[in-house]
């Protein structure tokens, strides 16, 4: 495990681009693994300025997300699929038809999880896998459980999770309960795992999944073994950690 101290969420968003465009440069046409929420919004526009400057492209990239509201259309403002499209895919020359995210409209929930796993088999699975971590310790969807799930599949979001996403709800009742989110296995199997972090409150959950038992009640405590997991985290959320 490698921890990058970068000083504030700008920071943090620039070097977690450099890693990123890093690994398209070294493999054009590789698998990126990507994440929604507030954490990369900056990475992703420092990769969009990277293209516009013609310094990257992304059009030999496959990309797979991590995860989908379940029940959410993709032009549904609040679905996962319009937030890549939006703060990422239209910004860059990534050929959309590459581009895979878990299907929220599939109700069949064991179909949904065995299609995305199989498109993640078909690529052979992901070359960098770019993560967030929740208040409660989740990657992807993968809440605190009593064991680490292996494939996808479609989780309960924890009151903890709804409650943080219902900032981008107009009311509470509206934030979607279920997820399909990719497992564990993919995650870690994934050639490097990159994972940032920005804030004061994240910093308890950053010191107990790094420093702590590796246990699925902390589900991000995994990456401790991960074989190329490197932390991008800004001094706040570090403040916790003795480096
Ligand atoms: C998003 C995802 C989640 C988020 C996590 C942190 O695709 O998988 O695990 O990375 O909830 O979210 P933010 O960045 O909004 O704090």
């Amino acid at each position: 495990m490698r921890i990058i101290q970068a000083k504030n969420y700008e920071d943090m968003s620039r070097k977690g681009a450099d890693f990123i465009a890093a690994q398209v440069l070294l493999k054009p046409n590789c698998v990126l693994g990507l994440a929604t929420g507030s954490t990369p919004v900056g990475a992703y526009q420092r990769l969009a300025e990277k293209y516009r400057s013609g310094d990257l492209s992304f059009a030999q990239v496959t990309s797979i997300n991590l995860d989908e509201y379940v029940g959410l259309s993709p032009d549904n403002d609040q679905s996962y699929r319009y937030f890549m499209n939006e703060n990422l895919f239209r910004h860059i020359d990534i050929d959309i038809a590459r581009t895979f995210v878990p299907n929220g409209l599939e109700k069949n929930a064991e179909k949904a999880c065995t299609d995305y796993d199989a498109i993640l088999a078909a690529h052979g699975g992901i070359d960098l896998q770019l993560l967030g971590l929740g208040l409660n310790g989740h990657i992807g969807f993968n809440e605190p459980a009593d064991h680490f799930p292996c494939g996808t599949n479609c989780v309960d979001l924890t009151p903890s999770t709804i409650e943080a996403n219902s900032r981008f709800f107009p009311t509470y009742d509206s934030v979607p309960k279920q997820a399909y989110t990719m497992g564990v296995q993919a995650i870690m199997q994934a050639g490097c795992a990159l994972m940032l972090v920005s804030g004061k409150a994240k910093a308890g959950i950053v010191r107990q999944a790094f420093t702590g038992a590796i246990t699925p009640q902390v589900p991000a405590s995994v990456l401790q073994l991960h074989k190329n997991f490197v932390l991008i985290a800004d001094e706040d959320a570090l403040s916790e950690m003795k480096l």
